[in-house]
């Protein structure tokens, strides 16, 4: 028997297969090679007439023959296989997608973006100041002296590191307030601020978290008086509350502003009825009055020139009272429930 006719049969054999289009093909080329009457079958069955030192170099050579084949067929099959389902997946590239669960950003940092943008559209700056503070911007520099009783209104965290020399201790700032000295510091009037921070103090209830936001504004030109006070406090309520929402002015004492008032809004939880969040119907939501002459001049800028009003709300507070909202605990924005915080 000829090695070269079993070398040949054998690589036709293999290139047949590559070049088969169907698992059919492959089939019938199985059948031809090595089905019971195949090329290569015959050839083996041949075998034993063979002289012995021949059938052992030629079977040796059948055998590999046989099993490159075999192999060959089963890797073209798998291939075949594979194309052939790509080919069948079906994908509808119409369908829609699956999407992602979409979070949102908190009430907090939503009201902050809207409040903002009210007092932008009148032409108030929007500015930052330091969250760690010295004493003199958050107390005595607004006119409240060292030891004065005024300042217990401010639980404030004090932070254990040396004292300045002229600024004093370092405290967590219990009010943006602190913001009037620093925008005084930092710019000349005319000055239109708004100054949105965190505010600290040790104080945790239905309507009181140690962490708070505070938005602060301030006022300073030539001839400012408390109309400007009032109109600018009326446009802001009645574009974040709507037109329909009471508020009042309170007279008030605070050390940095004289006059001083508290403004308060008719309570949305109750409908101003009363009830465990307001206990009266009202809502005390921010301070204000006209900048005091000696801040001014601890700011650098002479009280017989210039006037300004200032105001500071608190966010969340504010937030809170929104027209439907219900929200009648304030440590619920903060307790990072979800089933709380999706509602919004
Ligand atoms: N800083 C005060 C507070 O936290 C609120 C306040 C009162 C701010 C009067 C002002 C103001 O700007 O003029 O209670």
């Amino acid at each position: 028997m000829d090695t070269t006719r079993i070398q040949n049969l054998k690589n036709q054999a293999i290139a047949d297969i590559l070049e088969a289009k169907t698992k059919k093909e492959l089939e019938s080329l199985r059948i031809t090679y090595l089905g019971r009457k195949g090329k290569i079958t015959k050839l083996i069955r041949r075998l034993p007439s063979l002289k012995p030192e021949e059938r052992k170099e030629i079977g040796a050579l059948l055998n590999d023959a046989k099993r490159d084949i075999e192999r060959a067929i089963s890797s073209h099959y798998s291939l075949l296989t594979t194309h052939y389902s790509l080919e069948n997946e079906w994908l509808d590239v119409t369908a829609p997608g699956k999407k992602p669960p979409q979070g949102h950003l908190h009430l907090v940092t939503q009201a902050i973006r809207e409040i903002s943008s009210i007092f932008e559209k009148i032409g108030f700056v929007r500015v930052r100041y330091p969250e760690i503070e010295w004493d003199w911007y958050a107390f005595e520099g607004l006119n409240m002296p060292k030891d004065h009783p005024a300042r217990d209104e401010w639980e404030t965290f004090f932070i254990d590191t040396p004292q300045h020399p002229q600024l004093g201790k370092m405290v967590l700032t219990p009010h943006t307030s602190s913001g009037q000295l620093r925008e005084m510091e930092r710019t000349k009037p005319p000055i239109r601020m708004i100054n949105i921070a965190k505010c600290y103090r040790r104080q945790l209830d239905i309507s009181h978290v140690p962490m708070f936001h505070q938005f602060e504004g301030l006022v300073i030109d030539k001839g400012i008086s408390i109309p400007h006070l009032k109109g600018t406090i009326e446009y802001f309520v009645k574009e974040f509350f709507g037109s329909q929402r009471k508020i009042r002015f309170r007279p008030f004492h605070f050390r940095f502003t004289e006059p001083s008032f508290e403004i308060d809004i008719d309570c949305d939880v109750c409908q101003g009825k009363g009830c465990r969040f307001c206990r009266q119907g009202w809502v005390e939501l921010a301070g204000a009055g006209m900048v005091h002459p000696i801040v001014l001049k601890n700011g650098g800028i002479n009280p017989q020139i210039y006037s300004g009003f200032a105001f500071g709300w608190g966010v969340e507070r504010t937030y809170m009272m929104k027209e439907g909202l219900k929200i009648d605990d304030i440590r619920l924005l903060y307790s990072n429930d979800l089933k709380f915080l999706t509602q919004f």
